[in-house]
């Protein structure tokens, strides 16, 4: 059955990025997250999405700009009530010892090309053993065959908009075990010829009932959304089936 990815957490309803909102993804029963990082100053690895702070914290500037310790001093939940700091890679991977979740890690090295980025991320996932539960996802596809050659143990996934010519074969090319399309730039037939050539399809950001049922019905491997909760709701259809 098709899984159920929270994109950036539960944004729909929690500031994206943030402890919060992958807490409440969990709780909510997604099957995984999918999540931005990028690199501090001191080479830290964060999870945000944009390379500037100014849209989802209390702070401005690039997050390559600062220290680790000077970049969790703002807050990550400006229309929250409490406040949270920006979370590092090591904090939900290690929250991920006490679940089952999925996290698709998307490296958002495609307009700053932080050096080193996939060294430090294969790093901590070998460190806390979740080589099996972790995606490598990228639109800097140098980045994915990068990723592959270090850690090949480590499922990778090209990120694209574009309608791509039988993109499981460019997939199989770069030793990639699953695709991440923009939902747009996908068919039905190339969803199910991709799954027939054991490339998973992980379509992205699919928010409308009706995408979500044209996927559900086609068994595709996940679908990422804002709002795992009504992603959830309509799956319950379709899991009553013999
Ligand atoms: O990983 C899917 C999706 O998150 C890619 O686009 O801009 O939301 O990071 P974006
Ligand atoms: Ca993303």
């Amino acid at each position: 059955m098709t899984q159920i990815l929270a994109h950036r957490g539960y944004s729909a309803a929690f500031a994206e990025n943030t402890m919060s909102a992958f807490i409440a993804a969990e709780k909510a029963g997604a099957d995984g997250l999918e999540l931005d990082v990028q690199l501090t100053k001191d080479g830290e690895v964060v999870v945000i999405h944009d390379e500037k702070i100014d849209r989802t914290t209390s702070g401005n500037g690039l997050v390559k700009n600062f220290l680790f310790k000077e970049i969790r001093k703002f807050n990550a939940n400006k229309k929250g009530i409490k406040k949270e700091p920006i979370p590092s890679l090591i904090e939900v991977l290690e929250w991920m010892q006490s679940n089952r979740l999925i996290c698709n890690i998307e490296l958002k090295n495609n307009l700053i090309p932080y050096e080193g980025m996939e060294e430090k991320v294969i790093q901590l996932v070998r460190k806390y053993n979740l080589s099996n539960r972790i995606i490598i996802s990228s639109f800097n596809h140098y980045s994915i065959v990068l990723s592959y050659r270090m850690a090949a143990e480590i499922e990778t996934a090209p990120l694209f908009n574009e309608r791509i010519y039988m993109p499981w074969v460019y997939a199989q090319s770069i030793r990639a075990r699953g695709i991440h399309p923009k939902l747009a730039s996908v068919s039905d037939e190339i969803i199910e010829a991709a799954i027939e050539n054991g490339i998973a399809v992980r379509p992205y950001t699919v928010n409308k009932e009706a995408d979500m049922h044209r996927l559900f019905k086609l068994n595709c491997t996940s679908l990422i959304t804002d709002d795992p909760v009504k992603a959830l709701k309509f799956k319950k259809q379709y899991e009553k089936r013999p």
